[in-house]
Order: C-alpha cells, then structure tokens, then sequence
C-alpha cells in the first residue's frame, strides 16, 4: 500500500476485512512485542536543555514541531511546557481541546490564536461553543462547558467554532483528535488502534484525547503500544523507522490521566525523523486555586494532583 507521503507499507493488507464504507469490524494483526530494538528508544537523562543541534546544518524545509493536545484551559501547565520546550522547536501545532475543564479558557485561546501554526477541534472545544450536544457530556465536563462558554470572548467563540475537524495535513504527516475515522473516537487498545491504522492517509498522525502519553507503532510483525516515561523520566528519543506505521499521541498538557501529573508534550523533528517524549511538572497549586475560585467542580482540581 501506498500512502500519501509515500511510506509504502503492507502491514495494513493484514487487516482483512478493512473497508471504508463503515466501522466493519477487522481481524486483529499480532500484538505479539516487536523484536528488541526495532523501537529505539535511547534515554535521555536530562531535559531538553539547550538546543543541542543548534550549530548543525539544517535544510530549511526540515522543521521541528512542538506539539501538544488537551491543554484543557489550563494556563500554568502550558506555560511550563512552553518554558520547558523554549528553544527546541520552530512551530507548534495542537491536537485539539484547547478549552474545558481549566479556568483559563481565553488566556489558552488568546495563545492559540498567537502562536500556533494548525489546530484541529477537539470534542471540549465542540461543546463549549455549542457545536456538540452536552447530553453525551458527565455533569461535571457539562459543568464545565457551560462555564466555559460563558467566559469565552466573542473573538474567542468564534476562534473555536471555526476550528478544523481533523485529519489535518501537515507537511507530510498529519493531526487529528481522537481517531482517522473519528474524532471523538478513543484509541486506547492496540485492537481499536488496529482497526483504524488501515484509514492512515500519512505516517506519522499524530492525536490526543485519551490523555496518554505514547501512541502505538505498526510493523509487519504485530502492534506495539509506546508506553508512557517512567515517573523519573523527562524525556524518551524514538527514531522512526521506514518500515513502520506511527500513530502517536503526545499527552495531555492541562488534565494527565496516565497517573503521572506532569505536563506531556513532544517535540517531532521532520529532518532527524525523531520524536521527543517530554514530561514537566507545573505548580499544580495554582492552576487547582483557579479552578476552585471560578465555582468549576471540585474534582476538576483534585485530579490534576494525581493525574487521572
Ligand atoms: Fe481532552
């Protein structure tokens, strides 16, 4: 098969019964663990720190983008994984849900709007403008999209209504929020990440929504989840191979839910063909008080200290 950044791979002709014309359901290929190796994965003990490939020549169509998903309204974490990123990227792009949840719906917006290169919609960011129906809502994200939409800017409302559905192209690779099919679509399971890998227009897509770090990668020998970094670990290199398929999600900025409370983000370097997991903590505090200040759910606060 042939895709369209022409990576040709045939691991998706082991998906029989993959079609188009719906959600048929398709025969699983191996999920036995990939020979070691084949992911490469070297640790980096330390933070991004100075950009290290500075004085390297580069060609000026190779770019490294900072992306990041499910900011959720969340100032104070997206200003540590701006900090914490500064000098390391040239562009940003975002996997969607800007806004829900967090008390700083206008201040994330007003960023966006600043400073990232694409963005596609995320469900929050659907509801909280009333694109999307709340009864599929938990009270509490209803709670809080209610709030939300009530403290967003008109320029605000409209910045987020007019938001793209993904897949969204990207130079070669593209981002989309929940699934290629799906964009309120949860891809958590290497089964669920399976079936969808056979409507992968480019390699590597990159998505959010689940709120955890990692993604999966695709070989003619089987499926391979990417787990999250140790609670110790800042950073995991992957170098992306020809021969593989990537789905990869690079966390949630503002409401973690893999148990680990640090802000997730990633760098991607088009011309190194790597990514950069990076997890960093944020005062948790601060953003907690600001929630609680604002009348939003109690819980809304309490999760953000433990990641979940
Ligand atoms: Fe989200």
């Amino acid at each position: 098969m042939k895709l369209k950044n022409g990576k040709s791979f045939s691991c998706v002709a082991l998906l029989a019964g993959a079609s188009r014309d719906g959600r048929r359901a398709v025969q699983p290929i191996s999920t036995e663990p990939l020979v070691a190796g084949v992911l490469v994965a070297g640790l980096d003990s330390g933070g991004p720190g100075p950009d290290r490939r500075a004085s390297r020549d580069r060609s000026p169509t190779f770019v490294r983008y900072l992306i990041v998903s499910d900011i959720h309204a969340n100032w104070e974490a997206l200003e540590a994984v701006l900090q914490h990123a500064q000098g390391t990227y040239e562009k940003i792009l975002c996997c969607g849900d800007l806004v829900g949840y967090g008390a700083d719906p206008n201040r994330v917006v007003d960023w966006s709007r600043e400073a990232v290169t694409a963005v596609v919609r995320g469900n929050h960011d659907k509801a909280c403008v009333g694109l999307d129906d709340l009864e599929w809502f938990n009270p509490v994200a209803r709670t809080a999209a209610l709030w939300t939409e009530n403290a967003l800017t008109p320029e605000n409302l409209s910045y987020l209504r007019n938001l793209p559905k993904g897949p969204l192209t990207v130079d070669s690779f593209q981002i989309l929020h929940g699934s290629p099919l799906d964009e309120d679509e949860y891809l958590i399971s290497t089964l669920a990440a399976t079936q969808v890998t056979a409507y992968l227009e480019v390699s590597p897509s990159f998505f959010g929504h689940t709120h955890l770090q990692g993604g999966f990668v695709f070989r003619r020998t089987g499926v391979r989840r990417i787990e999250k970094l140790g609670a110790q670990v800042q950073q995991r290199v992957v170098h992306l191979k020809e021969d593989a398929l990537y789905l990869i999600n690079p966390g949630s900025v503002g409401q973690p839910r893999d148990g680990d409370p640090r802000a997730a983000y990633l760098i991607y370097d088009t011309g190194e063909h790597r990514l950069e997991y990076r997890r960093v903590s944020y005062p948790v505090a601060a953003a907690q008080a600001k929630i609680r200040n604002a009348g939003l759910p109690d819980v809304l606060a309490d999760r953000l200290a433990v990641g979940v």
